[in-house]
Protein backbone atom coordinates (compact mmCIF):
# COMPACT_ATOMS: atom_id res chain seq x y z
CA UNK A 1 0.00 0.00 0.00
CA UNK A 2 1.22 3.26 -1.13
CA UNK A 3 2.43 5.75 2.60
CA UNK A 4 -0.04 8.92 2.69
CA UNK A 5 3.29 10.56 3.99
CA UNK A 6 6.96 10.02 2.83
CA UNK A 7 8.91 10.52 6.24
CA UNK A 8 9.66 7.41 8.32
CA UNK A 9 10.22 7.19 12.32
CA UNK A 10 13.11 5.46 13.08
CA UNK A 11 11.39 2.09 14.13
CA UNK A 12 8.53 3.01 13.74
CA UNK A 13 5.22 1.19 14.60
CA UNK A 14 1.47 1.29 15.23
CA UNK A 15 0.41 0.24 18.84
CA UNK A 16 -3.36 0.21 19.60
CA UNK A 17 -4.17 2.61 16.54
CA UNK A 18 -1.43 4.81 17.29
CA UNK A 19 2.32 5.74 15.24
CA UNK A 20 5.65 5.83 17.51
CA UNK A 21 8.44 6.13 16.82
CA UNK A 22 11.11 3.24 17.95
CA UNK A 23 12.12 4.06 20.97
CA UNK A 24 8.82 3.38 22.86
CA UNK A 25 9.11 -0.13 21.46
CA UNK A 26 6.15 -2.45 22.23
CA UNK A 27 7.25 -4.32 25.03
CA UNK A 28 7.98 -1.02 26.68
CA UNK A 29 4.30 0.48 25.72
CA UNK A 30 3.41 -3.29 27.31
CA UNK A 31 5.32 -3.21 30.49
CA UNK A 32 3.74 0.53 30.95
CA UNK A 33 0.32 -0.89 31.08
CA UNK A 34 1.48 -2.32 34.18
CA UNK A 35 3.70 0.11 35.70
CA UNK A 36 3.17 0.00 39.95
CA UNK A 37 2.16 3.18 40.23
CA UNK A 38 3.22 4.66 43.88
CA UNK A 39 0.51 6.80 45.81
CA UNK A 40 3.23 10.13 46.38
CA UNK A 41 4.14 10.15 42.50
CA UNK A 42 3.75 12.81 40.58
CA UNK A 43 2.76 12.32 36.73
CA UNK A 44 3.87 14.86 34.53
CA UNK A 45 1.06 14.62 31.54
CA UNK A 46 1.91 16.30 28.18
CA UNK A 47 1.96 15.70 24.72
CA UNK A 48 5.39 16.29 23.29
CA UNK A 49 6.72 19.79 22.67
CA UNK A 50 3.87 21.00 25.36
CA UNK A 51 6.48 22.30 27.74
CA UNK A 52 7.57 19.40 29.50
CA UNK A 53 11.01 19.81 30.14
CA UNK A 54 10.17 22.99 31.97
CA UNK A 55 7.68 20.96 34.18
CA UNK A 56 9.72 18.67 35.12
CA UNK A 57 12.37 20.75 36.60
CA UNK A 58 9.76 23.07 38.45
CA UNK A 59 7.74 20.12 39.62
CA UNK A 60 11.11 17.95 40.67
CA UNK A 61 12.35 21.66 42.31
CA UNK A 62 8.84 21.54 44.39
CA UNK A 63 9.17 18.37 45.50
CA UNK A 64 12.78 18.60 46.23
CA UNK A 65 11.85 21.73 48.61
CA UNK A 66 13.88 23.53 45.60
CA UNK A 67 17.16 22.24 46.10
CA UNK A 68 19.01 23.63 43.49
CA UNK A 69 22.31 22.34 44.15
CA UNK A 70 21.11 18.70 43.54
CA UNK A 71 19.55 20.12 40.36
CA UNK A 72 22.60 20.84 39.41
CA UNK A 73 24.32 17.27 39.61
CA UNK A 74 22.22 15.45 37.16
CA UNK A 75 19.91 15.80 34.39
CA UNK A 76 16.50 16.73 34.41
CA UNK A 77 16.19 13.52 32.42
CA UNK A 78 17.71 10.98 34.61
CA UNK A 79 15.84 12.89 37.64
CA UNK A 80 12.48 12.56 35.80
CA UNK A 81 12.20 9.41 33.97
CA UNK A 82 10.13 9.73 30.38
CA UNK A 83 7.74 6.86 31.58
CA UNK A 84 7.54 4.68 27.72
CA UNK A 85 11.20 5.49 26.76
CA UNK A 86 14.13 3.79 25.79
CA UNK A 87 17.43 4.73 24.30
CA UNK A 88 20.34 2.31 25.17
CA UNK A 89 22.84 4.89 23.57
CA UNK A 90 21.65 7.66 26.39
CA UNK A 91 21.35 4.17 28.67
CA UNK A 92 17.73 5.80 29.01
CA UNK A 93 15.41 3.36 30.11
CA UNK A 94 12.31 5.59 32.11
CA UNK A 95 10.82 1.89 33.63
CA UNK A 96 14.04 0.72 34.80
CA UNK A 97 15.15 4.29 35.97
CA UNK A 98 11.36 4.95 37.56
CA UNK A 99 11.56 1.95 39.36
CA UNK A 100 15.11 2.15 41.45
CA UNK A 101 14.36 5.48 42.31
CA UNK A 102 12.93 6.99 45.74
CA UNK A 103 9.75 8.24 46.41
CA UNK A 104 8.54 10.86 45.25
CA UNK A 105 9.05 10.58 42.05
CA UNK A 106 8.49 12.59 38.96
CA UNK A 107 7.78 10.74 36.05
CA UNK A 108 6.95 12.23 32.58
CA UNK A 109 4.83 10.36 30.26
CA UNK A 110 3.52 11.74 26.92
CA UNK A 111 1.02 8.81 26.46
CA UNK A 112 -2.84 9.09 25.46
CA UNK A 113 -5.28 8.05 28.30
CA UNK A 114 -6.11 5.03 27.41
CA UNK A 115 -2.17 3.27 27.03
CA UNK A 116 -1.09 5.01 30.45
CA UNK A 117 -0.40 3.09 33.82
CA UNK A 118 -3.69 1.42 34.80
CA UNK A 119 -3.01 2.00 38.46
CA UNK A 120 -2.92 5.72 37.52
CA UNK A 121 -6.61 6.26 38.66
CA UNK A 122 -6.69 3.67 41.11
CA UNK A 123 -4.25 5.75 43.23
CA UNK A 124 -4.44 9.20 44.56
CA UNK A 125 -1.30 10.13 42.80
CA UNK A 126 -0.91 13.48 41.33
CA UNK A 127 -1.30 13.88 37.70
CA UNK A 128 -0.56 16.94 36.21
CA UNK A 129 -1.19 17.97 32.46
CA UNK A 130 0.35 20.41 30.83
CA UNK A 131 -1.47 21.94 27.48
CA UNK A 132 -0.24 23.90 25.35
CA UNK A 133 -2.24 26.01 21.69
CA UNK A 134 -1.93 23.19 19.11
CA UNK A 135 -0.66 25.76 16.76
CA UNK A 136 2.64 26.92 18.49
CA UNK A 137 2.85 22.75 19.94
CA UNK A 138 2.83 21.49 16.23
CA UNK A 139 5.21 24.61 15.07
CA UNK A 140 7.65 23.59 18.04
CA UNK A 141 7.41 19.75 16.85
CA UNK A 142 8.16 20.59 13.06
CA UNK A 143 11.33 22.00 14.59
CA UNK A 144 12.23 19.28 16.52
CA UNK A 145 11.28 16.62 13.80
CA UNK A 146 14.22 18.52 12.43
CA UNK A 147 16.65 18.61 14.57
CA UNK A 148 16.38 14.61 16.20
CA UNK A 149 17.43 11.97 14.83
CA UNK A 150 15.43 9.88 17.44
CA UNK A 151 12.42 11.39 14.93
CA UNK A 152 14.16 10.83 11.56
CA UNK A 153 15.93 14.24 11.26
CA UNK A 154 12.67 15.60 9.25
CA UNK A 155 13.39 16.53 5.76
CA UNK A 156 10.24 17.65 4.36
CA UNK A 157 8.28 21.21 4.34
CA UNK A 158 6.30 22.71 7.06
CA UNK A 159 3.03 22.40 4.97
CA UNK A 160 3.47 18.35 4.95
CA UNK A 161 4.28 18.18 8.47
CA UNK A 162 1.27 20.28 9.40
CA UNK A 163 -0.82 17.57 7.14
CA UNK A 164 0.76 14.41 9.00
CA UNK A 165 0.29 16.39 13.00
CA UNK A 166 -3.71 17.09 11.71
CA UNK A 167 -4.03 13.88 10.57
CA UNK A 168 -2.13 12.27 13.92
CA UNK A 169 0.63 10.79 11.56
CA UNK A 170 3.16 11.75 13.88
CA UNK A 171 5.37 10.01 17.10
CA UNK A 172 2.72 9.33 20.01
CA UNK A 173 -0.03 9.48 17.58
CA UNK A 174 -3.00 12.26 17.28
CA UNK A 175 -2.77 15.59 19.29
CA UNK A 176 -6.58 15.76 19.41
CA UNK A 177 -6.95 12.11 20.34
CA UNK A 178 -4.52 13.07 23.35
CA UNK A 179 -6.12 16.53 24.56
CA UNK A 180 -9.89 14.76 24.73
CA UNK A 181 -8.64 12.01 26.72
CA UNK A 182 -6.91 13.73 29.31
CA UNK A 183 -9.42 16.65 29.17
CA UNK A 184 -12.15 14.27 30.17
CA UNK A 185 -9.92 13.81 33.35
CA UNK A 186 -9.95 17.82 34.00
CA UNK A 187 -12.65 17.51 37.17
CA UNK A 188 -10.54 14.73 38.33
CA UNK A 189 -9.41 16.27 42.17
CA UNK A 190 -5.92 14.32 41.34
CA UNK A 191 -5.59 15.92 38.25
CA UNK A 192 -4.51 19.68 37.68
CA UNK A 193 -4.50 20.96 34.31
CA UNK A 194 -2.17 23.52 33.16
CA UNK A 195 -1.39 25.82 30.77
CA UNK A 196 1.70 26.97 28.81
CA UNK A 197 0.88 30.16 28.04
CA UNK A 198 -0.25 30.61 31.90
CA UNK A 199 3.09 30.06 32.62
CA UNK A 200 4.49 32.48 30.35
CA UNK A 201 1.94 35.19 31.62
CA UNK A 202 2.48 34.48 35.73
CA UNK A 203 5.18 31.95 36.66
CA UNK A 204 5.33 32.32 40.01
CA UNK A 205 1.60 31.70 40.11
CA UNK A 206 1.76 28.83 38.44
CA UNK A 207 4.78 27.49 41.39
CA UNK A 208 2.49 27.88 43.67
CA UNK A 209 -0.22 26.18 42.37
CA UNK A 210 1.71 23.41 41.66
CA UNK A 211 3.16 23.32 45.37
CA UNK A 212 -0.45 23.75 46.50
CA UNK A 213 -1.70 20.75 44.38
CA UNK A 214 1.51 17.96 44.97
CA UNK A 215 1.11 19.08 48.88
CA UNK A 216 3.96 21.56 49.63
CA UNK A 217 1.98 24.30 50.03
CA UNK A 218 4.21 25.42 53.12
CA UNK A 219 6.95 26.20 50.21
CA UNK A 220 8.38 29.78 50.73
CA UNK A 221 8.00 32.83 48.23
CA UNK A 222 12.02 32.80 48.66
CA UNK A 223 11.94 29.02 47.23
CA UNK A 224 9.50 29.99 44.63
CA UNK A 225 11.17 32.80 43.65
CA UNK A 226 14.25 31.16 43.07
CA UNK A 227 12.87 28.27 41.19
CA UNK A 228 11.05 30.78 38.81
CA UNK A 229 14.24 32.15 38.49
CA UNK A 230 16.08 29.06 38.16
CA UNK A 231 13.21 27.99 35.08
CA UNK A 232 12.94 30.83 33.33
CA UNK A 233 13.78 30.15 29.52
CA UNK A 234 17.25 31.93 29.29
CA UNK A 235 18.12 30.27 32.33
CA UNK A 236 17.30 26.57 31.54
CA UNK A 237 18.59 27.13 27.76
CA UNK A 238 21.97 27.85 29.45
CA UNK A 239 21.69 25.08 31.94
CA UNK A 240 22.98 21.95 30.78
CA UNK A 241 21.33 19.73 33.06
CA UNK A 242 18.07 20.78 31.30
CA UNK A 243 18.93 21.97 28.14
CA UNK A 244 19.73 18.85 26.24
CA UNK A 245 23.23 20.13 24.71
CA UNK A 246 24.29 16.72 25.51
CA UNK A 247 22.29 14.95 23.88
CA UNK A 248 23.26 13.12 20.83
CA UNK A 249 20.23 12.90 19.00
CA UNK A 250 19.56 16.86 19.04
CA UNK A 251 21.54 18.83 16.20
CA UNK A 252 21.37 21.52 18.08
CA UNK A 253 22.49 23.91 14.98
CA UNK A 254 19.12 22.57 13.38
CA UNK A 255 17.41 23.75 16.26
CA UNK A 256 18.09 23.25 20.44
CA UNK A 257 15.47 22.23 22.67
CA UNK A 258 14.92 25.19 23.93
CA UNK A 259 13.97 27.18 20.57
CA UNK A 260 12.29 30.40 21.42
CA UNK A 261 10.10 29.58 24.09
CA UNK A 262 7.27 32.16 23.34
CA UNK A 263 3.85 32.28 22.43
CA UNK A 264 2.54 32.96 19.21
CA UNK A 265 5.71 31.82 17.16
CA UNK A 266 3.00 30.34 15.29
CA UNK A 267 1.86 33.17 13.31
CA UNK A 268 5.39 33.29 11.64
CA UNK A 269 4.43 29.73 10.08
CA UNK A 270 0.98 29.63 9.32
CA UNK A 271 -0.51 30.74 6.36
CA UNK A 272 -3.82 32.36 6.34
CA UNK A 273 -5.34 29.11 4.51
CA UNK A 274 -3.31 27.07 6.72
CA UNK A 275 -4.90 28.96 9.39
CA UNK A 276 -8.63 28.37 8.27
CA UNK A 277 -7.74 24.38 7.42
CA UNK A 278 -6.43 23.98 11.23
CA UNK A 279 -9.68 25.93 12.64
CA UNK A 280 -11.91 23.56 10.44
CA UNK A 281 -10.27 20.36 11.48
CA UNK A 282 -10.38 22.14 15.35
CA UNK A 283 -13.55 22.70 15.15
CA UNK A 284 -14.80 18.67 13.72
CA UNK A 285 -12.74 16.80 16.26
CA UNK A 286 -12.40 19.16 19.32
CA UNK A 287 -16.48 19.39 19.16
CA UNK A 288 -17.93 19.98 22.88
CA UNK A 289 -14.83 20.30 24.57
CA UNK A 290 -13.96 24.39 24.98
CA UNK A 291 -10.60 24.35 25.96
CA UNK A 292 -9.63 27.49 26.90
CA UNK A 293 -6.61 27.77 24.37
CA UNK A 294 -4.95 31.01 23.94
CA UNK A 295 -2.82 32.14 21.00
CA UNK A 296 -1.23 35.24 22.01
CA UNK A 297 -0.68 36.63 25.39
P1 LIG B 1 9.69 26.03 21.26
O1 LIG B 1 10.13 24.98 20.29
O2 LIG B 1 8.43 26.73 20.81
O3 LIG B 1 10.76 26.98 21.63
P2 LIG B 1 9.04 19.82 25.45
O4 LIG B 1 9.89 19.96 26.66
O5 LIG B 1 7.66 19.32 25.73
O6 LIG B 1 9.75 19.08 24.37
O7 LIG B 1 8.75 21.29 24.91
C1 LIG B 1 9.75 22.07 24.31
C2 LIG B 1 9.19 23.47 24.14
O8 LIG B 1 9.09 24.08 25.44
C3 LIG B 1 10.11 24.34 23.30
O9 LIG B 1 9.26 25.27 22.62
C4 LIG B 1 10.92 25.02 24.39
O10 LIG B 1 11.56 26.20 24.00
C5 LIG B 1 9.85 25.28 25.43
N1 LIG B 1 10.44 25.54 26.75
C6 LIG B 1 11.30 24.75 27.45
N2 LIG B 1 11.68 25.36 28.59
C7 LIG B 1 11.04 26.56 28.61
C8 LIG B 1 11.05 27.66 29.52
N3 LIG B 1 11.79 27.64 30.63
N4 LIG B 1 10.27 28.72 29.22
C9 LIG B 1 9.51 28.74 28.11
N5 LIG B 1 9.48 27.74 27.20
C10 LIG B 1 10.25 26.66 27.44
Amino acid sequence: MERKFAHVLPGEHIYKGRLFFGYSPQEILDAVKNFNVREDDVFIVTYPKAGTTWLQEIVWLVVNEGNLQKATETQVYFRSPFLEFKDLVLNEVGLDLAESMPSPRVIKTHLPLDLAPSGLFTSKCKKIVLFRNPRDLCVSYFHFYRSSSSFGNYQGDWPEFLEMFLDGHVDHGSWFDFTKGWWSKKDNPDVLILFYENMKKDLRSEIKKIAHFVGRSSVSDEIVDSIADHCSFESMRSNPMTNHHDVYSIDKEISPLLRKGIVGDWEDHFTTDQSERFDAEYAQKMAGTEIPFQYHI
